[in-house]
Protein backbone atom coordinates (compact mmCIF):
# COMPACT_ATOMS: atom_id res chain seq x y z
CA UNK A 1 0.00 0.00 0.00
CA UNK A 2 1.41 3.56 -0.86
CA UNK A 3 0.35 6.88 -0.25
CA UNK A 4 2.17 8.65 -3.01
CA UNK A 5 5.80 8.52 -2.27
CA UNK A 6 5.05 6.98 1.43
CA UNK A 7 5.09 2.95 1.09
CA UNK A 8 3.07 2.00 4.15
CA UNK A 9 2.86 -1.58 3.37
CA UNK A 10 5.13 -3.82 1.31
CA UNK A 11 6.44 -7.39 0.47
CA UNK A 12 3.78 -8.44 3.45
CA UNK A 13 2.54 -12.16 3.32
CA UNK A 14 -0.41 -12.83 5.48
CA UNK A 15 -2.57 -16.16 5.88
CA UNK A 16 -5.02 -16.34 8.09
CA UNK A 17 -6.60 -19.81 8.87
CA UNK A 18 -10.11 -20.71 9.23
CA UNK A 19 -11.70 -20.57 12.95
CA UNK A 20 -8.30 -18.99 14.18
CA UNK A 21 -7.56 -15.99 16.09
CA UNK A 22 -5.17 -14.45 14.23
CA UNK A 23 -3.68 -11.19 16.39
CA UNK A 24 -1.22 -8.42 14.76
CA UNK A 25 0.84 -6.88 17.03
CA UNK A 26 3.89 -4.24 16.12
CA UNK A 27 4.65 -0.49 17.51
CA UNK A 28 2.54 2.60 16.12
CA UNK A 29 2.76 3.18 12.75
CA UNK A 30 3.89 -0.47 11.52
CA UNK A 31 0.82 -0.78 9.44
CA UNK A 32 -1.91 -2.25 11.31
CA UNK A 33 -4.61 -0.49 10.78
CA UNK A 34 -3.88 -0.01 7.04
CA UNK A 35 -3.56 -3.61 6.72
CA UNK A 36 -7.57 -3.83 8.72
CA UNK A 37 -8.62 -1.09 5.54
CA UNK A 38 -6.76 -2.88 2.53
CA UNK A 39 -8.62 -6.39 3.94
CA UNK A 40 -11.87 -4.81 4.62
CA UNK A 41 -12.05 -2.97 1.56
CA UNK A 42 -11.83 0.85 2.96
CA UNK A 43 -8.40 0.91 0.83
CA UNK A 44 -7.60 -0.82 -2.27
CA UNK A 45 -4.00 -1.84 -2.52
CA UNK A 46 -1.48 -0.30 -4.65
CA UNK A 47 -0.25 -3.67 -5.32
CA UNK A 48 -0.37 -7.62 -4.36
CA UNK A 49 -3.75 -9.92 -3.73
CA UNK A 50 -5.58 -10.63 -1.11
CA UNK A 51 -8.06 -13.79 -1.18
CA UNK A 52 -10.84 -14.90 0.81
CA UNK A 53 -12.03 -18.28 0.83
CA UNK A 54 -9.90 -18.75 -2.03
CA UNK A 55 -11.59 -15.89 -4.22
CA UNK A 56 -9.51 -12.90 -5.04
CA UNK A 57 -11.55 -9.96 -3.54
CA UNK A 58 -8.72 -7.67 -4.15
CA UNK A 59 -11.13 -5.43 -6.30
CA UNK A 60 -14.27 -6.29 -4.83
CA UNK A 61 -15.80 -2.89 -3.22
CA UNK A 62 -16.67 -2.87 0.92
CA UNK A 63 -19.54 -3.19 0.83
CA UNK A 64 -19.51 -6.58 -1.72
CA UNK A 65 -16.97 -7.98 1.20
CA UNK A 66 -19.56 -7.65 3.68
CA UNK A 67 -21.76 -9.52 1.98
CA UNK A 68 -18.89 -12.32 1.63
CA UNK A 69 -18.98 -12.44 5.06
CA UNK A 70 -16.15 -9.92 6.16
CA UNK A 71 -16.68 -7.72 9.14
CA UNK A 72 -14.52 -5.05 10.69
CA UNK A 73 -14.74 -2.56 14.11
CA UNK A 74 -12.51 0.23 13.83
CA UNK A 75 -9.77 1.54 15.89
CA UNK A 76 -11.62 4.91 16.28
CA UNK A 77 -15.45 4.02 16.65
CA UNK A 78 -17.64 4.56 13.88
CA UNK A 79 -21.22 4.70 14.93
CA UNK A 80 -24.27 6.60 13.31
CA UNK A 81 -25.30 9.45 15.57
CA UNK A 82 -28.91 10.17 16.87
CA UNK A 83 -29.98 6.91 17.30
CA UNK A 84 -30.09 4.67 19.82
CA UNK A 85 -28.02 0.97 19.98
CA UNK A 86 -31.05 -0.86 19.72
CA UNK A 87 -32.14 1.14 16.52
CA UNK A 88 -28.63 0.86 15.00
CA UNK A 89 -28.32 -2.76 15.10
CA UNK A 90 -32.05 -2.74 14.29
CA UNK A 91 -30.57 -0.87 11.15
CA UNK A 92 -27.58 -3.10 10.50
CA UNK A 93 -30.09 -6.52 10.62
CA UNK A 94 -32.58 -4.98 8.80
CA UNK A 95 -30.16 -5.43 5.94
CA UNK A 96 -30.97 -8.80 4.37
CA UNK A 97 -35.38 -7.49 4.75
CA UNK A 98 -36.53 -6.40 1.06
CA UNK A 99 -37.24 -2.69 1.22
CA UNK A 100 -40.87 -3.55 1.08
CA UNK A 101 -40.97 -5.00 4.74
CA UNK A 102 -38.49 -1.93 6.36
CA UNK A 103 -41.91 -0.09 7.36
CA UNK A 104 -43.95 -3.47 8.22
CA UNK A 105 -44.80 -3.28 12.28
CA UNK A 106 -44.52 -7.00 12.58
CA UNK A 107 -40.65 -7.07 10.86
CA UNK A 108 -40.03 -3.98 12.89
CA UNK A 109 -40.82 -5.50 16.24
CA UNK A 110 -39.31 -9.17 15.35
CA UNK A 111 -35.91 -7.29 14.68
CA UNK A 112 -35.92 -4.63 17.54
CA UNK A 113 -35.78 -7.86 19.93
CA UNK A 114 -33.33 -9.86 17.41
CA UNK A 115 -31.48 -6.57 18.73
CA UNK A 116 -31.95 -6.29 21.96
CA UNK A 117 -31.18 -9.83 22.94
CA UNK A 118 -28.10 -9.25 20.72
CA UNK A 119 -27.26 -6.56 23.05
CA UNK A 120 -28.21 -8.44 25.95
CA UNK A 121 -25.78 -11.65 24.66
CA UNK A 122 -22.90 -8.91 24.95
CA UNK A 123 -23.66 -7.81 28.07
CA UNK A 124 -25.03 -4.63 26.94
CA UNK A 125 -28.82 -4.40 27.72
CA UNK A 126 -29.12 -1.06 29.64
CA UNK A 127 -27.41 0.57 27.27
CA UNK A 128 -30.43 -0.14 24.51
CA UNK A 129 -31.76 3.24 24.45
CA UNK A 130 -28.81 5.46 25.24
CA UNK A 131 -27.99 7.73 21.98
CA UNK A 132 -24.86 5.29 20.32
CA UNK A 133 -22.26 8.19 20.18
CA UNK A 134 -22.96 8.95 24.39
CA UNK A 135 -21.50 5.81 25.51
CA UNK A 136 -18.08 5.75 26.61
CA UNK A 137 -15.41 5.10 24.47
CA UNK A 138 -14.89 1.36 25.78
CA UNK A 139 -18.76 0.58 25.56
CA UNK A 140 -19.08 2.61 21.71
CA UNK A 141 -16.10 0.37 20.77
CA UNK A 142 -18.03 -2.91 21.78
CA UNK A 143 -20.71 -1.90 20.16
CA UNK A 144 -19.28 -1.85 16.75
CA UNK A 145 -18.70 -5.21 17.54
CA UNK A 146 -22.31 -6.27 17.88
CA UNK A 147 -23.07 -4.13 15.03
CA UNK A 148 -20.58 -5.96 13.31
CA UNK A 149 -21.93 -9.40 14.43
CA UNK A 150 -25.49 -8.56 12.63
CA UNK A 151 -23.82 -9.27 9.34
CA UNK A 152 -22.81 -12.49 11.02
CA UNK A 153 -19.59 -12.56 9.79
CA UNK A 154 -17.29 -15.66 8.89
CA UNK A 155 -14.11 -13.16 9.37
CA UNK A 156 -14.07 -10.30 11.91
CA UNK A 157 -11.37 -7.94 11.74
CA UNK A 158 -11.09 -6.16 14.93
CA UNK A 159 -8.63 -3.16 15.28
CA UNK A 160 -7.54 -2.35 18.73
CA UNK A 161 -10.97 -2.92 20.49
CA UNK A 162 -9.93 -2.49 24.18
CA UNK A 163 -8.27 0.36 23.99
CA UNK A 164 -9.29 2.66 26.43
CA UNK A 165 -10.90 -0.17 28.26
CA UNK A 166 -10.39 -0.55 31.85
CA UNK A 167 -8.80 -3.73 32.86
CA UNK A 168 -12.11 -5.24 33.76
CA UNK A 169 -13.84 -4.78 30.41
CA UNK A 170 -10.37 -5.50 29.04
CA UNK A 171 -10.98 -9.00 30.92
CA UNK A 172 -14.85 -9.13 29.77
CA UNK A 173 -13.69 -8.64 25.94
CA UNK A 174 -11.11 -10.54 25.92
CA UNK A 175 -13.47 -13.49 27.20
CA UNK A 176 -15.95 -12.59 24.42
CA UNK A 177 -13.98 -12.47 21.95
CA UNK A 178 -13.04 -15.99 22.34
CA UNK A 179 -16.61 -17.12 22.76
CA UNK A 180 -17.11 -15.43 19.27
CA UNK A 181 -14.21 -17.39 18.11
CA UNK A 182 -16.20 -20.62 18.17
CA UNK A 183 -18.16 -19.07 15.52
CA UNK A 184 -16.08 -16.68 13.63
CA UNK A 185 -12.34 -16.27 12.31
CA UNK A 186 -10.47 -13.08 13.97
CA UNK A 187 -7.99 -10.86 13.15
CA UNK A 188 -7.27 -8.76 16.07
CA UNK A 189 -4.97 -5.93 16.42
CA UNK A 190 -4.06 -5.10 20.25
CA UNK A 191 -1.28 -3.32 22.23
CA UNK A 192 -2.45 -5.13 25.45
CA UNK A 193 -0.02 -7.99 25.28
CA UNK A 194 -0.79 -10.49 27.93
CA UNK A 195 -4.39 -10.09 26.82
CA UNK A 196 -3.10 -10.74 23.01
CA UNK A 197 -0.58 -14.00 24.36
CA UNK A 198 -4.13 -15.32 26.07
CA UNK A 199 -6.40 -15.74 23.35
CA UNK A 200 -4.42 -15.75 20.20
CA UNK A 201 -3.81 -19.26 18.50
CA UNK A 202 -1.16 -17.44 16.18
CA UNK A 203 0.35 -13.96 16.60
CA UNK A 204 1.98 -11.78 13.48
CA UNK A 205 4.56 -8.77 14.54
CA UNK A 206 4.59 -6.19 12.24
CA UNK A 207 7.52 -3.52 12.13
CA UNK A 208 7.91 -0.99 9.10
CA UNK A 209 5.30 -2.23 7.18
CA UNK A 210 5.55 -5.74 7.32
CA UNK A 211 5.33 -9.13 9.14
CA UNK A 212 8.86 -9.78 11.07
CA UNK A 213 7.79 -13.00 13.13
CA UNK A 214 5.11 -15.00 12.82
CA UNK A 215 4.34 -17.75 15.07
CA UNK A 216 1.90 -19.37 18.05
CA UNK A 217 2.20 -16.68 21.43
CA UNK A 218 4.75 -19.21 22.95
CA UNK A 219 6.99 -18.66 19.76
CA UNK A 220 6.40 -15.20 19.38
CA UNK A 221 7.37 -14.60 23.41
CA UNK A 222 10.82 -16.57 22.79
CA UNK A 223 11.44 -14.41 19.81
CA UNK A 224 14.60 -12.50 19.87
CA UNK A 225 12.96 -10.22 17.02
CA UNK A 226 9.89 -9.71 18.39
CA UNK A 227 11.33 -8.96 22.18
CA UNK A 228 13.65 -6.60 20.14
CA UNK A 229 11.10 -4.59 18.24
CA UNK A 230 8.24 -4.85 20.54
CA UNK A 231 7.72 -7.17 23.36
CA UNK A 232 10.62 -5.25 24.97
CA UNK A 233 9.70 -2.25 23.94
CA UNK A 234 6.41 -2.54 25.17
CA UNK A 235 7.78 -3.96 28.93
CA UNK A 236 9.93 -0.71 29.25
N1 LIG B 1 -3.60 8.09 4.17
C1 LIG B 1 -2.30 8.06 4.50
N2 LIG B 1 -1.40 8.83 3.86
C2 LIG B 1 -0.08 8.79 4.19
N3 LIG B 1 0.42 8.02 5.17
C3 LIG B 1 -0.44 7.23 5.85
C4 LIG B 1 -1.83 7.21 5.56
N4 LIG B 1 -2.42 6.34 6.41
C5 LIG B 1 -1.43 5.84 7.18
N5 LIG B 1 -0.24 6.39 6.85
C6 LIG B 1 1.06 6.09 7.46
O1 LIG B 1 1.22 4.71 7.43
C7 LIG B 1 1.95 4.27 8.58
C8 LIG B 1 1.18 3.16 9.22
O2 LIG B 1 0.00 3.68 9.83
P1 LIG B 1 -1.05 2.76 10.54
O3 LIG B 1 -1.49 1.72 9.59
O4 LIG B 1 -2.09 3.64 11.12
O5 LIG B 1 -0.16 2.09 11.68
P2 LIG B 1 -0.58 1.34 13.03
O6 LIG B 1 -2.03 1.04 12.98
O7 LIG B 1 0.28 0.11 13.06
O8 LIG B 1 -0.22 2.26 14.15
C9 LIG B 1 2.15 5.49 9.45
O9 LIG B 1 3.45 5.96 9.25
C10 LIG B 1 1.11 6.46 8.94
O10 LIG B 1 1.55 7.79 9.11
MG1 LIG C 1 -3.63 1.53 14.20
Amino acid sequence: MRFGPFTVLSELDLEVRAGEVHAIIGPNGAGKTTLLHVLAGDLLPSAGRIRFDGKDITFVPMYRRARLGLGRSYQIARLFPGVTCQQALQLALQRDSPARDWLSRGRCRLLAERALSMLETAGMAQCAHQETTSLSHGLQKQLEIVLALANEPRLLLLDEPMAGMSASERIELGARIRLLAARQTIVLVDHDIEMVMSIADRISVMHNGRIVVEGSPSEVRASRIAQAIYLGAANA
